[in-house]
């Protein structure tokens, strides 16, 4: 018997942007925040020097927080507003969320 495979896309668009700039400034976070913890260690000299020297590390550092920060907060209230909308959403497509007790309809 033939098998039909679906796929379903999971995350929108805007899921997946909140996901990569999340996942780009932490990194970048991490890079530069590392080689300023440990700026004694020879590694961290060097990738300093790489990056364009301690002002310019400082910086870029500062930069991401900001947009960290940003992202953060808008992953939360993004997570709020699906959820107040959920169940007026369920609604209008007629889809009934049931209990744990199955033969009662939950109240949504
Ligand atoms: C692996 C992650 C991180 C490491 C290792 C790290 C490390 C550091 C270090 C060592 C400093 C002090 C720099 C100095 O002495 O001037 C610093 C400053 C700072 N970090 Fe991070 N950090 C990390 C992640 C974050 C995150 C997630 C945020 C914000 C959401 C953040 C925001 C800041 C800010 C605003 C400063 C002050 C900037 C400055 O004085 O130049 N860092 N970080």
């Amino acid at each position: 018997m033939a098998e039909t495979e679906r796929t379903y896309r999971r995350f929108n668009r805007s899921q997946r942007l909140q996901h990569w700039v999340m996942t780009v400034s932490f990194t970048v976070l991490a890079i530069t925040g590392l080689p300023q913890r440990y700026a004694l260690a020879d590694w961290a000299e060097w990738m300093i020097a790489a990056m364009g020297g301690i002002e310019t590390v400082r910086i870029i550092h500062r930069a991401s927080a900001v947009i960290f920060i940003l992202v953060s907060l808008s992953v939360v209230l993004y997570l709020n507003s699906v959820k107040s909308r959920t169940p007026s959403a369920l609604r209008l497509e007629g889809i009934r969320v049931l209990s744990s007790n199955t033969t009662n309809n939950a109240r949504i």
